[in-house]
């Protein structure tokens, strides 16, 4: 039957019809609130390319991570910013680097918000990589003992779960067996299963100072021109003992979102990245878009492409908005 019988206008006339046969619903429930860890205390600095989004000391996180907390987010990720930086990412896994202070201190404070870290030697690198520097060249193999150690630190300062974002093959593995000799057993990682070496990181490695000092990214993240390597990859840290499947960036791989989901049936997130939060806010700022209308489209997208989680800055604001 087409039109005149059908008119599919009917069922769009006012918003109790349109409620009643909508078919994706974004929730609180859905998001994860990043955060950037800085040294120090009382330092709050609005990061200049993500307005709205702040370094913060380990004590502003704390009220920071009350104020999540009411507006009913269930989780907070954690990214580091080192004192100093050096050629074997001390920073990472030292006991009272800032992630550990930082989760430390949230977890004093009685938050009951899950406390997810990034697990990454980036931040940690006077070279900006995410994995040891030998020769020239980013080291896999000796980068795994590295993020493992790392990984363990966070879950022994009080960590939820640990989230590698390195994208070392094997990393999955080698993080699963450290937390389980170790005796977290109960840990889970959230893996970044399918990162691609994207043009959108930019504003988040202005935030987390993480700029590599030479070459890139493209050794070790993926071509955002595969989606066969996609579905490799996310078997790959199945196999290895991954909880949750995570692809990154969110909004140019919302295909990818999709066949991971379909593919896998394991929880789904999403990362929508820096970049993603900067045209909006940018746009918004501008007057050209409406920043409201224009990100819960872009939540609700996310959704609808299959992912289960979505970690956002705008989540504090979407919180707000769905209220
Ligand atoms: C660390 C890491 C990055 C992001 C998350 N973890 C940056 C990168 O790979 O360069 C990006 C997050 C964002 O852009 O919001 N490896």
């Amino acid at each position: 039957m087409y039109f005149p019988e059908v008119r599919m206008r009917r069922l769009r006339k006012n918003d109790n019809f349109r409620r009643l046969v909508r078919e994706t619903t974004l929730s609180v429930n859905d998001l994860i609130y990043p955060l950037f860890v800085v040294p120090g205390s009382g330092v709050k600095t609005e990061i200049s390319s993500m307005p709205g989004v702040f370094q913060m000391s380990a004590d502003m996180i704390v009220e920071e991570c009350k104020a999540v907390e009411a507006l009913g987010i269930p989780g907070v990720i954690l990214f580091g910013i080192p004192e100093s930086k050096d050629e074997a990412a001390t920073g990472a896994y030292d006991e009272n680097g800032v992630v550990q202070t930082a989760i430390r201190a949230i977890k004093d404070a009685e938050n009951k918000m899950l406390v997810i870290t990034d697990v990454c030697l980036c931040e940690y690198m006077s070279h900006g990589h995410c994995g040891v520097v030998q020769d020239g060249e980013i080291k896999n193999d000796i980068s795994l003992e590295l993020l493992a150690q790392t990984a363990v630190s966070h879950v022994e300062a009080g960590a939820d779960m640990v989230a590698p974002s390195d994208m070392m093959d094997g990393r999955v593995a080698a993080i699963r067996a450290s937390l389980d000799e170790t005796g977290y057993q109960d840990t889970p990682i959230m893996s970044y299963a399918v990162k691609y070496a994207s043009a959108f990181y930019g504003p988040f490695r202005e935030a987390a100072e993480s700029v590599p000092q030479f070459g890139d990214r493209k050794s070790y993240q993926m071509d955002p021109a595969n989606v066969l390597e996609a579905l490799r990859e996310a078997a790959m840290d199945v196999e290895e003992g991954a909880d949750i499947l995570m692809v990154k960036p969110a909004l140019s791989y919302l295909d990818i979102v999709t066949q991971v989901a379909m593919e896998f049936g394991y929880p789904t997130a999403a990362y929508n990245v820096s970049g993603e939060y900067a045209m909006i806010k940018a746009a918004a700022m501008n007057g050209w878009l409406d920043e409201a209308r224009a990100v819960m489209e872009a939540l609700t997208s996310i959704k609808r492409a299959g992912a289960d989680i979505i970690l956002t800055y705008h989540a504090k604001d979407a919180a707000r908005w769905l209220k």
